[in-house]
């Protein structure tokens, strides 16, 4: 082990940037989303769109990745992928998933829970048809999650489906979206003290969110 820099036990930062309240917050968890997302984006925070997935195989054990948020609405939260990925076979035999976006500078975390489905298919194909040629190619050169013998693999694949595809590469059939349609959320702002704030949103039986405080 190298020699610390600094000892990480005394590493540590007081929150003090803003507050996040019952009367303040949006009773509406998804458009709560939506104002965090947008104020990380203006707010120049890097990587905004980066979140942690979490899934669980059908033995029990979880694993997480990050992928890149690329749409959401009242349905849910969407990303693409390759669907024989890791993730994709563990949601395939567990469709329960759990998202988390760290906003660092803006001392901001929100947790999302629920049920994964994957898109149509028009939406991955409309998806998939804006992505620059070279990433499209990429999703036919990378056997997503598989052992490969050297990096050369994926160049030589890259050359082949290029001249294969030239400008004009389908979809593969094992690309595509997901969409987490959200069950429970969770939303936490550093404070002083360690005294964060924390709100959290379960669905209620009458429709809309029950919003109750967290001991953080
Ligand atoms: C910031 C960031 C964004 C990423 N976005 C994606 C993504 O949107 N989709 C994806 O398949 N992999 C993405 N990756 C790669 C994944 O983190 C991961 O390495 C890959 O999906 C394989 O995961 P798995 O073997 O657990 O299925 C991203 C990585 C980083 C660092």
């Amino acid at each position: 082990m190298s020699e610390p820099t600094q000892n990480i036990a005394d590493l540590r930062k007081s929150y003090e940037r803003a507050e996040l309240n019952e009367e303040a917050s949006n009773a509406d968890p998804m458009k709560q989303f939506d104002q965090w997302l947008n104020e990380a984006i203006s707010g120049q925070v890097p990587e905004p769109n980066a979140m942690t997935l979490a899934t669980v195989a059908d033995n029990g054990r979880p694993s997480t990745r990050l992928v890149l948020i690329k749409a959401y609405d009242e349905r849910g939260i969407v990303w693409y992928t390759n669907y024989d990925s890791r993730k994709g076979r563990e949601l395939a035999s567990n469709a329960f998933a759990a998202l988390q976006f760290h906003w660092v500078e803006l001392e901001r975390v929100v947790r999302i829970e629920g049920v994964v489905e994957k898109v149509s298919a028009e939406e991955s194909d409309a998806y998939f048809h804006s992505r620059p040629l070279d990433s499209r190619i990429g999703a036919w050169a990378s056997p997503q999650s598989e052992v490969i013998s050297g990096r050369s693999v994926l160049v030589t694949n890259a050359a082949k489906y290029g001249v294969k595809f030239m400008l004009q590469p389908p979809r593969p059939p094992h690309w595509g979206g997901y969409r987490l349609v959200p069950d429970a959320w969770q939303f936490w702002q550093g404070r002083r003290s360690r005294l964060h704030d924390r709100l959290r949103y379960t669905p209620q039986d009458g429709g809309g969110w029950l919003r109750e405080r967290l001991a953080p």
